[in-house]
């Protein structure tokens, strides 16, 4: 019998991971293709924009026939195609729009274009089905560190920012000081676990009173000027309790900061989002003190924390409920602003 479900093909490529997935009716993930293309990027440290545009190319569609296959679909089941328009490198962000509007050209399909961020807060609704605005989001990504205020489907006010480096950022750049490999967040994560938080303390800082914004720049600079300075004296130095000493003051700050909001906003229900929200200390610690305060905690697991194609479908299905489709001029935005 023909599935009379609403179909969304969803495309991510605004970093290093190709991803395309396929949804019904907005939030049930039927396949969640993500082609890494990390292992190209790790000799290099971090993410060359040239080859992850070109390597978008080389595996996009090659992605897509695999995210349909596997749904059981063919592009004719197609109701509408979302992708990612921004904020991302503009070339990468550029091969999944082209795609996409292909797609939607060819099938005389709807589409829209997708916040990157508003997609990693849906991806809280994946696996809850029961979780309806309003709420408070935390998004730690590589890009990007905020608290958000979630109103509505598609209803998003910024609470706080970071004025300087985002919480990713600072673990991969730590981590690379660390010789850590990269994708540095996960690795820091790995490694603290053997690490005592206390052995070597860094700076928590936290603005001004009641400020919701962060500054891990700081406490990057810290750790940088602990390992040249021991390093210069001939001391060894342990890098598990570095990695465990920086990874605590930023969990420490981010929590702090999470209930601050939700104190705030009088809000009781907390997504997390992001790359960064695939940490175990965290996630741990985050768990325990929303417990304490009567906060119920919106967790995805990590695989639907770091970039994929199914938060992508998500935001797509929501925008188009509240607004409808976008013409097929729709553009990349580098810098496109949250709310
Ligand atoms: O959301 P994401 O996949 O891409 C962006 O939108 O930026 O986030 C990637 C970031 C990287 O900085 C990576 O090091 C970090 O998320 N990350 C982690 C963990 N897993 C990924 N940071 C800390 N602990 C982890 N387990
Ligand atoms: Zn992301």
């Amino acid at each position: 019998m023909k599935d009379k479900r609403f179909i969304t093909l969803a495309i991510e490529t605004s970093c290093d991971e190709t991803a395309v997935a396929v949804l019904s009716d907005g939030r049930d993930v039927r396949s969640n293709v993500i082609a890494s293309q990390i292992a190209m990027h790790r000799v290099f440290g971090g993410v060359v924009p040239e080859i992850a545009s070109r390597r978008h190319l080389e595996q996009v569609n090659e992605a897509a026939e695999q995210a349909l296959a596997e749904a059981g679909l063919c592009f004719e089941d197609i109701d509408l195609i979302g992708v990612t328009q921004g904020p991302g490198l503009v070339g990468a962000l550029l091969i999944g729009l082209a795609t996409a509007k292909a797609y939607a050209f060819a099938l005389k399909k709807p589409i829209v274009g997708v916040h990157h961020v508003q997609a990693h807060i849906c991806a809280g609704y994946i696996e809850h089905k029961e979780l309806a605005p309003p709420f408070l989001a935390l998004v730690v990504s590589g890009g990007h560190t905020n608290l958000v205020k979630v109103a509505g489907y598609n209803d998003y006010r910024v609470l706080g920012r970071t004025r300087d480096d985002a919480v990713g950022e600072a673990f991969d750049k730590v981590a690379r000081t660390l010789g850590l490999e990269y994708p540095g967040g996960p690795a820091i994560d790995r490694v603290a676990r053997d690490g005592d938080p206390s052995a070597v303390p860094f700076k928590r800082v936290f603005l001004e009173k009641n400020s919701l914004d962060f500054s891990f720049s700081g406490v990057k600079t810290g750790v940088l000027n602990y390992l040249n300075t021991e390093r210069q004296a001939g001391r060894a130095v342990s890098t598990a309790d570095v990695a465990a000493g920086f990874q605590q003051s930023v969990v420490d700050v981010i929590v702090a900061k999470s209930l601050l909001a939700a104190e705030m906003f009088r809000e009781n229900k907390l997504v997390m989002a992001g790359g960064v929200a695939a940490n175990s200390l965290l996630r741990k610690t985050l768990r325990e003190a929303c417990g304490r305060r009567g906060i119920a905690l919106y967790c995805p697991s990590p695989v639907l924390c770091t970039d994929n194609g199914a938060m992508v479908g998500v935001s797509a299905y929501y925008k188009y409920q509240t607004s409808g489709a976008d013409a097929l001029d729709l553009d990349a935005f580098p810098s496109l602003p949250l709310g």
